[in-house]
């Protein structure tokens, strides 16, 4: 092909971001194809009247977001299909030794091992386990059981309006896919869930950033983007916010809203973590109920391995949701939603959910103790803190003197979806199994905060 050059006259945003917009919007419209070369750095600078640094941090911020792949010495290419982007997800597995890893977020197993036993055998005892081999046959009660624990969520849920899916995962990459078309543009927050970006790499989208405070999202931010960038699709999640711990206010849902259905936006609204607070504001699809997929899952209350997840779609848009589920998995495995529906029915699910909540406290109690006198936010019943770093600290450095010290850390570049990325990281208190673990991880990372800055300067 010929020298590829951008068309950014008039294209919002930094000369950087347009660059990586462009190269999105090619991609999308198959202007550029996976294996095209980019024009070397210096060149694209020359040609549009830009610096080099510039198409620098473009070409950085498009390998980041997935579109291309740099290799040192022979240019910027395309991303082939089959590349893994990056963000994407990881193997999770708890390990027992090594590192204390507070990298990784998986839930506390807790008594689920013991529940899990007790049902297997009513399950046997019950007679007939046909229908829980077949295609559809238990469809209908299942759903019943998602519309209820819905409905304990605060959202006026019924079992028509739900599609079953593999976990809360499946059921935002089958929204997006029922949704979304390569080029189309996706809104998020500025930090967000790591697969989305990942995700959003496998489909071709883009991503824009949009402001936070510590509530999430800052509506007059969503409102310039659905002025300016023709947004399809909102993700976000409102409740204990991955991964700085925000929580919308009800008055803040109400403008979110309100927005999103003034410009007949979709939103996809990750409630995976709703469970987890003891009182909790309503769901942003019961402001927006026409305009808004609720998506949650038992991960987090119940167990993570048992993937069971709903999503709950205004009529509209549930037979290409629909259509998504089965075209990536047909459905969800009836034995695993026929124990979900049964801890649901029997307040299984309810204890669970408290033990999951009690175990966060602990865990939380241990860090507000060994981070005093450090900015971190948190909330009590959540797995996760989000610390704030001095300033003598980036988030990636902070994290390679972490692990050279013992302990995992995500830092705040895993949920970037913009170039000027907060000196942060997120720990998450609830994938180590022992208590101890975790306070010795927590003892080091209060040691590498209260270390001297020049100590650092000198080695990372
Ligand atoms: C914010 C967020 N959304 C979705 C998921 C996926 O949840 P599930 O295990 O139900 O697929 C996770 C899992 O860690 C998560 O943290």
């Amino acid at each position: 092909m010929s020298a590829w050059i951008p068309s950014i006259e008039g294209a919002l945003g930094t000369r950087a971001q347009a660059i990586v917009d462009a190269i999105g919007a090619d991609i999308g419209a198959g202007r550029l194809q996976a294996g095209d070369r980019l024009p070397p750095q210096r060149d694209l600078a020359e040609a549009l009247g830009l610096s080099p640094n510039t198409v620098m941090r473009a070409y950085s911020e498009a390998t980041r977001r997935g579109y291309v792949v740099g290799e040192v010495g022979r240019g910027t290419y395309v991303r082939p299909a089959d590349a893994v982007p990056q963000g994407n997800p990881v193997a999770l597995a708890r390990r027992l030794d090594g590192p204390v890893d507070l990298s990784r977020g998986l839930p506390f197993v807790g008594a689920a091992g013991d529940a899990l036993s007790a049902t297997l055998t009513e399950i046997v005892r019950s007679g007939d386990l046909s229908a829980l081999l077949d295609h559809g046959e238990t469809w209908g009660r299942h759903a019943d059981a998602g519309a209820l624990l819905l409905r304990g969520l605060g959202q006026a849920a019924e079992a028509e309006s739900i599609v079953l899916v593999n976990g809360a995962q499946q059921g935002i990459s089958a929204t997006l896919l029922a949704l979304l078309r390569p080029g189309d543009t996706l809104l998020t927050e500025q930090l967000t869930y790591a697969p989305l970006k990942a995700l959003a790499a496998h489909l071709g989208v883009r991503i824009h950033a949009l402001a936070m405070d510590d509530e999430g999202i800052l509506p007059d931010s969503l409102e310039a983007a659905c002025r300016s960038a023709a947004p399809k699709l909102l993700y976000c999640t409102p409740t204990l916010q991955t991964p700085t711990t925000a929580t919308m206010s009800e008055g803040r849902r109400e403008r979110i809203a309100r927005i999103a259905a003034a410009h007949d936006l979709v939103i996809v609204e990750d409630d995976v973590f709703g469970c987890l607070p003891e009182s909790r504001p309503l769901p942003l699809a019961a402001f927006a109920p026409e305009h808004t997929v609720l998506i949650t899952s038992v991960s987090k209350s119940m167990a993570p391995g048992l993937r069971v997840g709903y999503v709950h779609a205004p009529d509209r848009l549930l037979p290409a949701i629909s259509a998504a589920v089965a075209v990536s998995s047909w459905m969800s495995p009836p034995l695993m939603a026929e124990i979900a529906s049964r801890w649901i029915e029997d307040g299984t699910a309810a204890r669970l959910n408290e033990a999951q909540r009690s175990h966060a406290a602990r865990r939380q109690d241990m860090a507000r103790e060994l981070l005093s006198g450090h900015v971190h936010h948190a909330q009590r019943q959540g797995p996760h803190v989000w610390l704030v770093l001095p300033e003598y600290w980036t988030a990636r450095a902070f994290a390679t003197a972490a692990e050279r010290s013992g302990v995992l850390v995500n830092p705040a570049e895993a949920f970037a979806t913009v170039t000027a990325v907060p000196a942060a990281v997120r720990l998450c208190l609830s994938h180590e199994s022992s208590d101890e673990r975790v306070r010795q991880g927590l003892t080091i990372v209060a040691a590498l905060l209260d270390a001297p800055a020049d100590d650092h300067t000198l080695t990372i």
